[in-house]
C-alpha cells in the first residue's frame, strides 16, 4: 500500500513538473517577447546555439528540436514565392503544389507611386508565403538605381531615395501582417552585378546617407522589418554580410534594428568578421551545400564548427553568439512561433486581381502623339502585334527571382482575349532573341526556336504591319544573361537583336506604331521621334497580357510614372560619366557622390529621354497656383503647401502630383531639387481636388559628413510642384529661420 502511495505521489510530482514545463516563459505568448527570448536562450546548449545561426539546407535553418522551437524556412522573393528547391541544390524539387501568382516586378510597383498598392502587394505575396509555410520572404529589394546597366534593377524601386522609402514601408507591413518576415535586401551598396562578390564600393558618407541608405532606414524604422539581408559586395574592404560600419554602427547602433541579419547566399567569407560584425544567420556558403568539401558542409560554415572551435579555444567568448541567438529567436517568435498568424492563401482570384491592378497602375505611357492610344476597337479592323516579347514568358529566368507561375498571360494572348471578334489580331515575331525557357528545372514549356534569318523575320513583320490599322511592337529586354538578370550586368544601353532597326522599318511602313518596351531598365530609343506612342511595360508577372491590353485599348487609364531617368545615352548617366561602372581591380568609386539619376542630369543640364517622374494619361490635368500656409518655417515647425489639380479631359484618370524642394543657397553643393512628397489623386472629368503636402525640416536637410548630422540651414528655399521632375507647374519660395 505504502509503495502505491509513494508511486502516485511521485507521479503527481512528475505531472506538476511537466505542466510547469509547459508554462515555460519562452512558450507563453502572453509574456513579453524579450522575456521569452532570454528564457529560451538560458535553456540552450552551446551546440544548439551554434546550430541555429547557420543554415541546414539551401533555404532553411534548424530550430531547437529538444525545446520545440521550430525551424525557419526562407523563400525568394521578391515578386512571388520561389518554387521549392531540393534540400541541398538550387534545382527545383518538382513539387506540384508550389506554383504561385507572379506579381509585377518591383520597378513596376514603384511606378505606381501608390502606397496602398504597395500594401496590397505585401499582403498578397505575404499570404502566398504563409500558405507555403514560409517564415521569411527574401525581399523586397531596394538598392538604388545607379546605372541602367545593373542587371538587377528590375528587382528594385528606382533611383530616388524618397520614393523608394515611401514604397518599401507598406510592402513590409503587408508581408509581416501574415507572420512572415520581410528580409529587405541587399544591405547595402549592391548596385551592380559585375564582380558582385568582390567589388569594394568607395562612396562618400554624404552619398551613403542621402542616397543609398534612406530606403533601408525607412524599412527598419518605419516598416519595422524583422530581417535584413547583407549584401555580397564589400564596403570599406569588408563584405556587406559582415560589415562593421553598416551592420553594427549604422543598422544596430544608429537605427536600433532588432531583427535578424541574414547573409546573402554565399556572402560570408571571414569567420572572425562574421562573429564580430553583426551577422546573425549564415546561408549558402558553399553553393553545393552538403555535396562539396567535407561530409557535411553545413557544419563547416563559418558560423558552425570554425566558430565552435574558436569558442572552445577561448579565442572568442560567447557574448556575440548569445546576441545572434537572441536575434534569431526574436525572428522565430515573430514568425514560425507566432501562434496568431493567419493561414495564408495561394493563387486566389484576389491575388490575381492584385497583380493585375498593380500592373495596370505601374505601366507608364511615355509618349502618345495624335491620340494613337488608346486603340478604339470600334474603328479598328486589324491589329498587328510584332515582337518576341509579345509571346515570351518572362516569369522564368533572371536569377533568384525566377518563378514557377500558375499561369502567365502573354501580351499577344492578352490582346486576343480582350479584342475578341471586334478586330483581327495578327502576329509576326520580327526577331529571335532568347529562345530558351528554363531556370533550375522550371521550364516554360514554350518552344521558341525559329531558324529563320533576320531578313525573313523582318520581311514577314513588315508585311503583317503594312496594312494593319495599328501596329503594336512588343520588345525590349528579357531575363537572359547581360539583360535584366542576376549575376551579370548589361553590356550597353541599346536594345538587343536589331530591334532598333526593326522598329524604324516598322515606322516606315505604318505610321500608327506603338512600341511597348518590356524591361526593368532604361533603354536607348534612337527612333523616339519616328514613333507616335511608347509604353513602358516592365516585367508584369502572371497578368502581363491582360494588364497591357487594358491599357492599350483604354479600359485602364495609365497612371504610372517613371521611378528612374531614361538617359538618351549611357554617358548622360553620372555613374558612366564622372563615376565608375563597374570599376577596376576590385574597386568602384562612386565619384558622382549624391548626383545620381535626375540629380545629375539637372545639375549638368542634360536633357533626358524621359525624366524621372514622367508618365502620361489619356486625360489631361491642369495645375493651379501653389500656396503655402506660411512664408517662414521654424526648425521645429511644419509647412503645408496646397495646389488645385483639375481633370480637364473627358475621362477619369489619376495624376501623381510631385513636390520637389530646392535649397536656394547652401554651404554645400545641393541638387537643383529633390523629391520630398507626392500624392496620387484620382479625378473625374472636370473634377478639381486640392492636394496638400506637409513637410518638416527633414525635407530641407542635407547630411553633413564632417559633423555626421542632418542639417537644415536657415535661408531661402523653393517648393516646386510638378507632373514630373522636368515638368514643374508652379513654385513658391519660403524661408527657414
Ligand atoms: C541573391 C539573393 C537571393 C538569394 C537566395 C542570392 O544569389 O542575391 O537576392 O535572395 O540568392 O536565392
Amino acid at each position: 500500500m505504502k509503495t502505491i502511495k509513494l508511486v502516485s505521489l511521485l507521479l503527481l510530482f512528475a505531472m506538476a513538473a511537466n505542466s510547469q514545463e509547459k508554462k515555460a516563459i519562452y512558450l507563453d505568448d502572453t509574456k513579453p517577447i524579450e522575456d521569452r527570448v532570454e528564457d529560451a536562450l538560458s535553456r540552450m546548449t552551446l551546440d544548439e546555439k551554434i546550430a541555429i545561426v547557420h543554415a541546414q539546407s539551401k533555404f532553411s535553418s534548424p530550430g531547437v528540436a529538444r525545446l520545440g522551437i521550430p525551424e525557419l524556412w526562407m523563400t525568394d522573393g521578391p515578386h512571388g514565392i520561389r518554387p521549392e528547391v531540393l534540400w541541398d541544390e538550387w534545382e527545383q524539387a518538382g513539387w506540384t503544389n508550389d506554383s504561385c501568382i507572379a506579381f509585377p516586378a518591383l520597378t513596376c510597383l514603384a511606378s505606381t507611386w501608390n502606397e496602398d498598392l504597395s500594401l496590397l502587394y505585401g499582403q498578397s505575396i505575404g499570404e502566398e508565403a504563409r500558405y507555403r509555410e514560409k517564415d521569411v520572404l527574401l525581399g523586397p529589394g531596394i538598392n538604388i538605381y545607379r546605372s541602367p546597366l545593373n542587371g538587377r534593377n528590375f528587382e528594385y524601386m528606382g533611383e530616388d531615395p524618397y520614393l523608394a522609402s515611401q514604397m518599401v514601408v507598406p510592402y513590409i507591413k503587408g508581408v509581416q501582417q501574415n507572420g512572415v518576415a520581410a528580409c529587405v535586401k541587399h544591405y547595402a551598396l549592391n548596385n551592380q552585378e559585375t564582380d558582385r562578390h568582390t567589388i569594394n564600393v568607395n562612396v562618400d558618407d554624404r552619398a551613403l546617407y542621402e542616397i543609398y541608405l534612406p530606403a533601408f532606414k525607412a524599412a527598419v524604422q518605419e516598416g519595422g522589418a524583422w530581417a535584413i539581408m547583407g549584401s555580397y559586395n564589400r564596403y570599406q574592404n569588408q563584405q556587406g554580410c559582415h560589415n562593421e560600419r553598416l551592420l553594427v554602427e549604422i543598422l544596430r547602433n544608429e537605427w536600433g534594428f532588432d531583427g535578424a541579419v541574414v547573409s546573402d547566399w554565399g556572402g560570408v567569407h571571414n569567420t572572425m568578421e562574421a562573429i564580430k560584425n553583426g551577422l546573425d544567420l549564415e546561408f549558402g556558403t558553399w553553393t553545393d551545400g552538403l555535396t562539396m568539401g567535407a561530409t557535411n558542409s553545413y557544419d563547416n560554415y563559418h558560423l558552425a564548427n570554425p566558430y565552435r572551435e574558436l569558442i572552445k579555444k577561448g579565442e572568442v567568448g560567447t557574448e556575440e553568439l548569445d546576441q545572434k541567438v537572441r536575434n534569431v529567436l526574436r525572428l522565430n517568435f515573430r514568425t514560425a512561433m507566432n501562434r496568431n498568424k493567419p493561414w495564408g492563401s495561394m493563387g486566389s482570384p484576389e491575388h490575381a486581381a492584385a497583380a493585375r491592378k498593380i500592373a495596370e497602375e505601374g505601366i507608364v505611357l511615355l509618349k502618345n502623339e495624335k491620340n494613337t492610344l488608346p486603340i478604339d476597337l470600334n474603328k479598328t479592323d486589324k491589329i498587328a502585334v510584332i515582337g518576341e516579347n509579345a509571346i515570351k514568358m518572362m516569369t522564368v529566368g533572371g536569377g533568384s527571382s525566377s518563378l514557377k507561375a500558375l499561369y502567365e498571360i502573354s501580351p499577344l494572348d492578352g490582346m486576343r482575349n480582350r479584342v475578341g471578334d471586334k478586330a483581327e489580331v495578327v502576329y509576326a515575331r520580327g526577331y529571335v532573341g532568347d529562345a530558351s525557357g528554363s531556370y533550375n528545372g522550371v521550364v516554360t514549356g514554350q518552344n521558341l526556336s525559329d531558324d529563320r534569318s533576320p531578313e525573313e523575320l523582318t520581311k514577314e513583320a513588315l508585311e503583317v504591319a503594312q496594312d494593319a490599322d495599328v501596329v503594336i511592337f512588343v520588345g525590349g529586354l528579357n531575363k537572359s544573361q547581360h539583360q535584366d538578370s542576376e549575376g551579370a550586368d548589361r553590356l550597353g544601353l541599346d536594345l538587343p537583336y536589331y530591334q532598333d532597326e526593326l522598329i524604324r522599318k516598322l515606322a516606315d511602313v505604318n505610321k500608327k506604331l506603338v512600341v511597348v518596351n518590356i524591361s526593368g531598365n532604361a533603354v536607348a530609343m534612337p527612333w523616339v521621334d519616328e514613333v507616335p506612342a511608347i509604353v513602358q511595360g516592365w516585367f508584369l508577372g502572371s497578368e502581363t497580357g491582360s494588364a497591357l491590353a487594358s491599357v492599350l485599348v483604354g479600359d485602364a487609364n495609365p497612371s504610372g510614372k517613371l521611378p528612374f531617368t531614361f538617359p538618351v545615352k549611357l554617358e548622360d548617366n553620372s555613374a558612366h560619366s564622372i563615376g565608375e561602372f563597374p570599376g577596376e581591380d576590385g574597386q568602384v568609386h562612386y565619384n558622382e557622390g549624391i548626383f545620381v539619376g535626375y540629380r545629375w542630369q539637372e545639375k549638368e543640364n542634360i536633357e533626358p529621354l524621359f525624366s524621372f517622374g514622367h508618365g502620361l494619361s489619356y486625360t489631361t490635368f491642369k495645375y493651379g497656383k501653389v500656396s503655402a500656409d506660411k512664408k517662414v518655417m521654424i526648425p521645429e515647425g511644419k509647412l503645408t503647401f496646397s495646389v488645385d489639380v483639375t481633370n480637364t479631359g473627358k475621362r477619369e484618370g489619376a495624376e501623381i502630383v510631385q513636390l520637389f524642394i530646392s535649397d536656394l543657397k547652401s554651404s554645400l553643393p545641393r541638387p537643383a531639387k529633390e523629391l520630398k512628397a507626392f500624392k496620387k489623386v484620382s479625378l473625374q472629368p472636370g473634377e478639381t481636388k486640392s492636394v496638400t503636402f506637409t513637410i518638416d525640416k527633414s525635407a530641407l536637410s542635407f547630411f553633413d559628413a564632417d559633423t555626421h548630422e542632418w542639417v537644415a540651414e536657415s535661408g531661402e528655399f523653393e517648393a516646386l510642384v510638378g507632373a514630373s521632375s522636368a515638368e514643374v507647374k508652379d513654385k513658391i519660395k519660403f524661408e527657414l529661420r
